[in-house]
């Protein structure tokens, strides 16, 4: 292993807690919920474990260890185990899909501060369905106050960043991600027993493969590589921080599992309250906002402080949720800026934020008062998320498994997996079948279909 003075994460579970910390964040709980919703429901949701299964675990393994072996940023990782040849561009192309994802990823970010002040001062009290669907239109599309939040949360991640990796990163993670899990399944059983909440439950669980398009199997591509902060190097830049002993597949499959769960819990909280108050389930990107506080009001419409404590904490963990994913894609852009261009930590935090500022609120404006202007029919809002999830983490997924598939040298993978023949590899051929052949066939495919490009 190529030594140098970089940052450890101080244990195992901070290893895992940390990575799980960028997986779990707006992508399971905003996301996911969505995407489903879009791509007619249980149908989509398997074909989305099977990217998991397929793509996610073997290309996450894939990314832990060029990471670990290389120490090094994403783009530098290339550089050391592939000196003098042009594999760094996948590298910076991580680079660059991080900085677009924070940038739009931010705004949504922000707006769960703005829920969070609204549950605080209990403004969800007696409204309707139809109340917080105008008010989610009405704040989404207003020129200044979602961007304060935008600034306000991407100012935080930046205060994380510039205080280092093991207090900043590690610590955070430890203690949000178990109480967010503990209250995902309170809300999730509420939902489930609302009056007409079967017909979101059938939904979730009753696959209608008549509707399954190309389009479905590129939307749920593209779901994993974003829900498992996959393909732009974001868990290749934790794992440089790994320890020796850290066991990258059980992590891996560990970090998978949480994300998934996390996913199909936020599903069963969403689904079952949208048809229950009669929302669409393609409502798109504001549909966690508008559907979620009808359940606090609805589920516990006889206990209203229970409603009102409930309402706090989940937009304290949702925001925080989102906090641990903003500082893994913030740190992949500053750790590149900082180590290839040698600027200090600061500096290049510093540059990452404020650019991100200016995309974001490019963003933001892009779903009030700019909604007129398009590239390719989508607002910038869109297009962000559609280039990022749907091209550039996949695209860069197929390239790291050609990269550990074809070209790394067979020993240092094998001596990463097995941490220097310690650990048994009993899988160790699928993982390379899988890298060598059915990832790259597989995007490729997906790719080609799903884009319309023959
Ligand atoms: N995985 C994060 C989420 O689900 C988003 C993310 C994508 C983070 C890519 C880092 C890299 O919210």
């Amino acid at each position: 292993m190529i030594k140098n003075d970089r940052a450890n994460f101080g244990s195992k579970i901070g290893a895992v807690l940390a990575s799980a910390g960028s997986a779990v964040g707006l992508g399971n709980i905003w996301r996911f919920p969505y995407e489903t919703g879009n791509h007619g429901g249980a149908a989509f949701i398997l074909i989305y474990i099977g990217c998991v299964l397929i793509l996610g675990i073997p290309i996450m393994v894939a990314e832990f260890l060029i990471g670990r072996h290389s120490r090094a940023n994403t783009a530098g990782a290339y550089q050391r185990l592939a000196p003098g040849t042009q594999w760094h561009w996948v590298g910076r192309m991580g680079v660059l899909a991080g900085f677009l994802i924070l940038s739009y990823y931010s705004v949504v970010a922000g707006w769960t501060l703005q829920f969070i002040l609204e549950a605080a001062t209990n403004s969800f009290a007696g409204k309707s369905p139809t109340d917080f669907i105008n008010a989610f239109s009405s704040f989404s599309s207003n020129p200044w106050q979602p961007l304060i939040w935008l600034v306000v949360f991407l100012l935080v991640t930046h205060f994380i960043i510039v205080k280092g990796v093991e207090k900043g990163i590690e610590k955070s993670s430890k203690i949000m991600m178990p109480v967010l899990f503990i209250l995902l399944l309170v809300l999730a059983t509420c939902s489930v027993s609302l009056p007409g909440a079967s017909d979101g439950i059938r939904f979730l669980l009753k696959p209608d493969f008549s509707k399954v398009d190309s389009s479905v199997f590129l939307g749920a591509m593209g779901q994993a590589f974003f829900s498992l902060s996959l393909g732009m190097g974001c868990l290749c830049t934790y794992a440089s921080y790994f320890r020796r002993e850290t066991n990258l597949s059980k992590t891996a499959l560990s970090v998978s599992a949480i994300d998934t769960f996390v996913a199909i819990v936020a599903g069963f909280i969403i689904f079952p309250a949208a048809f229950s108050i009669g929302i669409q389930p393609d409502a798109g990107p504001s549909l966690l906002f508008i559907t979620l506080p009808n359940v606090f009001q609805q589920a516990f419409s006889n206990i209203p402080a229970l409603a009102y404590l409930f309402s706090v904490l989940f937009y304290v963990l949702l925001a925080l949720a989102a906090l641990t994913s903003t500082i893994s894609l913030h740190e992949v852009v500053t750790a590149y800026l900082h180590e290839e261009f040698h600027l200090s930590r600061k500096s290049a935090a510093a540059i990452v934020t404020s650019g991100c500022i200016v995309l974001g609120t490019l963003c933001s404006l892009s779903l009030g008062v700019g909604k007129g202007y398009t590239l390719f029919g989508l607002g910038l809002f869109d297009l962000f998320d559609f280039v990022t999830a749907k091209l550039m983490l996949p695209l860069g997924g197929l390239l790291i498994s050609i990269f550990v598939g074809w070209f790394l040298n067979k020993r240092i993978v094998c001596k990463e997996i097995s941490n220097n023949g310690v650990l048994n590899r009993p899988y160790y051929r699928l993982f390379i079948f899988i890298l060598q052949f059915i990832a790259p066939i597989a995007i490729l495919f997906i790719f080609i279909n799903g884009l319309g490009l023959f």
